[in-house]
């Protein structure tokens, strides 16, 4: 039995570790710079990337594991089939500086899928042994995996998967409730993260649909050490203190408008920044818009803009909007139904 390594979450102590969940075409250098400036957040995760394509230095794998030289602690998250090159693609993040590598086998894309990547590895457990232990070879720091709870209802194989995993060394695990045949959809059962627990003695962090109503729950039910989320972060920034506050059962947080609008132009402007064309940046206000759930007004602003100047526009038309109907409730309609919603 190996010694596993601690994983050093920015967490109050005694308190559980809420961890940004990685997310492709989402938490990007900009992404997660609006979600630590917002804060409350105890480790974020980059991107997946390919172990080869990380090993190999390829530019646009480099940009999606760039982080900020304070964004500490952060995990670079590899993906792929071949257990040398993704033992080479983590040492490389390891150069690069992260203080935590996790390996991608819950992903359900049908391009990495179709690779044996991602969820495929859990229909293929001695491949998976074998990645594991490659890469806890060359790898100094933690070494975690996030795995979703099986292929199917069939085969709900995360608690021998998670066994194993720990076996060859790895010093966490993250468990996403939904099998890779629910997709997004599902029903929610946390029994197979609770059946992980069970197996294993290293950390495991409980993920899918995270929020301040159900953390309380989601951690009761799982035992698990700690919670990720994901889509909640895109929503609202706020999640984590929100998520916090329920755990310590303080009053829930309120958020003004003002805010709202602050943290979302800023983000905007860090976007425009960094993408080198006003179709990427206006492509990625998009993507983020998407998961404005709660605002559907919003949303479909954004979505509707031609050009990044044009979306910033429509955010403060809508704050603006929505300040002199919340002045006058009879002067103009309001936006928006739902009570305080955040920049989805
Ligand atoms: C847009 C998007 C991209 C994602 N990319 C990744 C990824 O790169 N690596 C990964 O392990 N999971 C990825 N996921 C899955 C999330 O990390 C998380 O497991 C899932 O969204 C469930 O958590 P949530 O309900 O809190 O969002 C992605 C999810 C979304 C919505």
């Amino acid at each position: 039995m190996s010694t596993h390594r601690p994983i050093p979450w920015n967490t109050p102590p005694g308190e559980p570790p809420l961890v940004l969940a990685p997310m492709e075409g989402v938490t990007d250098l900009t992404f997660r710079r609006l979600v630590r400036g917002v804060g409350g957040c105890s480790m974020t995760v980059t991107e997946f990337v390919a172990g080869a394509a990380l090993a190999g230095g390829h530019r646009i794998a480099m940009r999606a594991v760039a982080f900020d030289p304070d964004e500490h602690p952060i995990a670079i998250q590899v993906f792929g089939r071949d257990p040398d090159l993704l033992a080479e693609g983590a040492r490389t993040a390891v150069e690069l500086g992260a203080d935590v590598v996790d390996l991608n086998m819950g992903c359900p894309s049908k391009k990495v899928c179709a690779h044996s990547g991602g969820s495929a590895l859990m229909k293929e457990p001695e491949l998976a042994r074998r990645i594991v232990a490659a890469i806890r070879r060359v790898v100094t720091v933690p070494f975690t995996v996030k795995m979703r709870s099986g292929w199917d209802a069939e085969h709900r194989n995360a608690p021998e998967i998670a066994r194993m995993c720990q076996e060859e060394g790895a010093d966490g695990l993250t468990v996403h409730w939904r099998t890779r045949t629910d997709g997004y959809g599902g029903v929610r059962d946390l029994s197979t993260i609770g059946r992980v627990v069970e197996r294993v003695t290293v950390p495991v962090l409980a993920n899918g649909d995270v929020d301040e109503t159900n953390a309380v729950t989601t951690l009761a039910e799982t035992g698990a050490t700690g919670l990720m989320i994901g889509r909640g972060a895109i929503q609202d920034p706020w999640v984590f203190h929100r998520v916090r506050r329920a755990l310590r059962g303080q009053p829930p947080l309120v958020i003004d408008d003002a805010d709202r609008e602050r943290v979302l132009l800023d983000y905007y402007r860090v976007v425009r920044a960094t993408f080198e064309s006003d179709r990427g940046a206006l492509g990625r206000m998009k993507k983020i818009a998407r998961y404005f759930q709660d605002v559907p007004e919003l949303r479909q602003r954004i979505l509707h803009s031609e050009t990044p100047e044009e979306a910033e526009e429509r955010v403060r038309d809508f704050f603006a909007a929505r300040r002199l109907s919340q002045a006058d409730p009879g002067a103009s309609p309001r936006p928006d139904r739902s009570p305080a919603p955040a920049p989805r």
